[in-house]
């Protein structure tokens, strides 16, 4: 089962994720409403608060936001301090931290770092 959730609109966020190699469950527009039923951790990318209902609708599900121990966000930095505000707001309404910031579907280094954020927190 995975310990990984993630979003992801135009797809950089689902390649990231499938750099890892890691198993990951995909928040979906069709069915947001999946329990994790574990601890896990969120990778969102941003954009607009009205992009990203689904991700409410997935923490707000059953015990998703009990079970979240923090966010990986990506964005664009050139979006300058708005880069990864929606996994910035996300943790910081949620009082959990934000693990780890990238760009677009992540370099080779981001991956790795990644995955030794992954295995700190112990969620694999
Ligand atoms: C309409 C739009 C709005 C965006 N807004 C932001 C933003 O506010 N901050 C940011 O860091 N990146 C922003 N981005 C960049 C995306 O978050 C970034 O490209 C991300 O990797 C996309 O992930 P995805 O392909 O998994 O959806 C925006 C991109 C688009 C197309």
């Amino acid at each position: 089962m995975p310990n990984i959730a993630y979003y992801s609109v135009t797809g950089q966020t689902r390649r990231f994720i499938k750099k890892t190699g890691l198993e990951a469950y995909e928040i979906i527009d069709a069915d947001p409403f999946y329990e994790m039923g574990r601890p896990f951790i969120l990778v969102v990318p941003s954009y607009d608060d009205d992009m990203m209902d689904s991700v409410i609708d997935f923490l707000s599900y059953k015990t998703n936001k009990q079970n979240i121990q923090g966010v990986v966000g990506s964005g664009n930095r050139n979006f300058n301090s708005l880069f990864n505000h929606t996994g910035r707001d996300i943790a910081k309404g949620l009082h959990v931290p934000v693990l780890y910031e990238y760009e677009f579907n992540g370099t080779d280094h981001d991956v790795e770092e990644f995955k030794k954020v992954v295995n700190t927190i112990g969620v694999k």
